[in-house]
């Protein structure tokens, strides 16, 4: 498998260093616009090569789409980070000229990939790379859920004490901090509902610190996370490489699912070879529900702002 990260900043270098670790992918391309970095960092990633024991092939291009050829994902990190005290959405204005103009070059040179989008504002974005290209909508996925899930589970295995190993908790709905649905009903450890180990009060607080888990490490690193977004994009890659048919909420065109048309949001999504294999409508509680239908608003009044010219 040939995999493209566009963007080496810390989120696109995290994704091409898990990449290479899980030795999956034969090669892994680096862009970037920076005179030199994409080359950089991925001399640097291969210089790792024969100390962690990886076959991928890691080469960085400063702009050259040439060299992106005939990848099967692309991974579309490109595009500013948030700041302390911003939004997501606040990046719009940006973020989607490059985001537009990333996927489009991409395509001229790999028409058949699987394109995986990270920028923010995440589901926007997913929801732009629709509108601008005429990728079948099983190639587009937006990575978010399955960061947010594991955020989600790295508080559950806290509250608890215990590893995140033995938890399982999935977020759903938009990747902002007002707009994810962690689903806590349906967590569990072991197969037990949390919610028999713990009170309501901490369900509460732990649905509260997964929603604003990006905002948190934004404030205490600067500017926003990259180990896990990369890990996380890393997942979505593999799932495709191994055809594993693995479950991952991911932002995914919607088309009545959900009861929800004309917008990419995150729900339970089966990947495998061909990207987004098939949505999964899993049954959620009036409140569950009441919350994915005003995370989709959100959503929407936020693609209202793209002026889409595809
Ligand atoms: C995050 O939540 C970058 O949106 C990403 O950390």
């Amino acid at each position: 498998m040939k995999v493209t990260v566009v963007g080496a900043g810390a989120v696109g270098a995290s994704c091409a260093e898990y990449i290479a670790m899980k030795n999956f992918a034969a090669e892994v391309v680096l862009l970037d616009i920076k005179e030199g970095f994409a080359e950089g960092k991925a001399m640097d990633l291969m210089q790792c090569s024969s100390l962690n024991g990886f076959d991928t092939m890691i080469t960085g291009t400063t702009g050259d789409y040439s060299k992106t050829a005939n990848s099967d994902v692309c991974v579309i990190t490109s595009g500013i980070p948030r700041k302390p005290g911003m939004t997501r959405e606040e990046l719009i204005g940006i973020n989607a000229g490059i985001v537009k103009n990333v996927a489009t070059s991409l395509l001229q040179y790999s028409p058949n990939t699987i394109i995986i989008v990270v920028s923010n504002p995440m589901d926007t974005m997913t929801y732009l790379v629709h509108k601008a290209t005429n990728l079948p909508k099983n190639k587009i996925i937006g990575m978010g859920g399955a960061l947010d899930s594991a955020r989600f589970k790295y508080r559950l295995a806290e509250a608890l004490g215990c590893p995140t190993s033995d938890v399982d908790g999935m977020v759903i709905g938009g990747h902002s901090d007002v707009g994810m649905v962690p689903l806590i009903e349906k967590a569990t450890r072991n197969s037990v509902n949390v919610s028999e180990f713990l009170s309501n009060d901490k369900m509460a607080q732990i649905v509260e610190d997964t929603k604003v888990g990006g905002a948190t490490l934004t404030k205490l690193l600067g500017t926003s996370a990259w180990y896990a977004p990369g890990a996380a994009v890393s997942e979505l890659v593999k799932a495709i490489a191994l055809d594993s048919q693995k479950m991952f909420p991911c932002s995914a065109l919607v088309e009545g699912e959900y009861g929800l048309n004309d917008l990419c949001i995150g729900v339970p999504c089966v990947l495998g070879k061909n990207g987004i294999e098939r949505i999964v409508e899993v049954s959620l509680s009036a409140a569950e529900k009441a919350k994915m239908a005003e995370s989709a608003d959100g959503v929407s009044k936020t693609n209202s702002l793209l002026e889409v010219n595809a």
